[in-house]
């Protein structure tokens, strides 16, 4: 079936100039243009669309107004800015209700690679409710430890970058929204940045400001929404993280290699705090299944809604386009052997380490892992051998501790 976008812009120009340079496409996508937001919304009303691209400072309804009124009307649509030099403060206002920015002028390969990577991404998630409410969120859930300090720290008359800094990237919701803007091409850099620290220092103060005290972008996660434990999982989260950069390390592998492991580690089970704070009743029915049953998580996840807290992570990852070796490193941490590249990746390490952090938690407290290792993958890529060395890399790690 063909996919549905729509493109909306004031300028007659432009919708012309999009209209030309996506014609190659018409195969492939059935594409509508809207002079402006009211236009837009009508369309949105008759048709479904999978993508909305729409211009950002439009007389009338501006692209923050629309996108957000397709956010709350019509969720399951993917939201994209197209836009020319729109300041800072506008487009950190609408970071919640939009999935990337592109900036004009935009290049064909550009556009049609976001586009298309939005739309297969779709693929992921089975199930449409589920989907829909994945593709309407605005942040994930932040540990409420660290929201409240950092929330202390932005209202001290002299911010400490540092401590900003130690705060973001000790949280993986927060690393993850950060991650999200100092990549959108609003900014330009050349290369990718994976560091959250550097990306804090990039964005500077006053946006980090903005973001947490004026926008209220990052949310604490809320402790009454259910059974899940928030905590461990932030802490397994944190511990395959720097697992998985050591692993990486002693591998002498490159340092992007290296900075994407430790991201991908940090981000490997957000799906979990995804779901569990979004469907708080399924989540704790899933919970039950898995305690029960006594079977992995994401078979119980699998069998309550379709679909796991690896895709649920990779979908919402790829729509705030993270780098395809960290969606690859959440989409198949379990299951390393089915993802489309066999090499010694990011993916590599976050497999292994998940599975060492959970060998060593179980045996603390004395019952079967659940976790599996893929030892076929591991013996394709010539690296069983290593695995001892892993295990000690990765008990280090522990007794060195994780803190908040
Ligand atoms: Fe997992
Ligand atoms: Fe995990």
């Amino acid at each position: 079936m063909k996919k549905q976008l729509l493109f909306v812009d004031d300028e007659s120009k432009i919708l012309d100039g999009l209209r030309r340079m996506l014609r190659p496409m018409r195969d492939e996508w059935d594409m509508s243009f809207a002079g402006g937001g009211k236009e837009a919304l009508e369309l949105m009303e008759k048709d479904h669309f999978d993508v909305i691209i729409s211009d950002m400072r439009m007389p009338g309804m501006d692209g923050a107004e629309l996108l957000e009124k397709v956010r709350e009307g019509h969720p399951d649509v993917v939201r994209i800015v197209l836009s020319g030099h729109s300041e800072m403060e506008a487009v950190v206002k609408t970071l919640g209700s939009v999935h990337q920015y592109l900036s004009k002028p935009c290049e064909a390969t550009k556009l049609k690679e976001v586009i298309s990577r939005a739309l297969l991404l779709r693929n992921i998630l089975a199930n449409g409710q589920l989907m829909k409410t994945i593709t309407k969120m605005t942040s994930m859930p932040s540990l409420p430890q660290l929201y409240v300090d950092l929330n202390k720290e932005l209202k001290c008359t002299e911010v400490n970058m540092n401590r900003v800094s130690k705060i973001v990237e000790n949280d993986v919701g927060m690393t993850a929204k950060i991650l999200q803007l100092v990549n959108s091409s609003f900014f330009g850099f050349p290369t990718r940045i994976t560091n959250p620290g550097q990306a804090v220092r990039l964005l500077g103060i006053d946006t980090i400001k903005t973001m947490v005290l004026s926008v209220h972008i990052f949310t604490e996660f809320d402790k009454e929404s259910g059974d899940f434990q928030f905590q461990p999982v932030w802490q397994h989260s944190m511990e395959v993280a720097a697992m998985a950069k050591k692993i990486a390390a002693s591998e002498k592998a490159s340092t992007q290699i290296i900075e994407s492991a430790f991201i991908a580690g940090m981000l490997h089970d957000c799906g979990k705090m995804i779901l569990a704070s979004n469907l708080p009743k399924q989540y704790n029915k899933i919970l039950k299944a898995q305690e029960t049953k006594h079977i992995p998580i994401q078979e119980a996840e699998k069998s309550v809604l379709g679909s796991t807290h690896a895709d649920v992570g990779a979908y919402l990852l790829g729509l705030w386009g993270m780098s395809d070796s960290v969606l690859e490193s959440v989409a198949y941490h379990h299951n390393p052997s089915d993802a489309p590249t066999l090499s010694f990746q990011p993916l590599t390490c976050v497999h292994a380490a998940n599975y060492f952090s959970n060998e060593l938690m179980h045996k603390e407290k004395g019952i079967d892992n659940t976790v599996n290792l893929d030892l076929d993958y591991l013996v394709s890529l010539g690296l069983s051998d290593h695995l001892e060395d892993w295990r000690n890399i990765c008990m280090e790690t522990i007794s060195e501790g994780v803190k908040a």
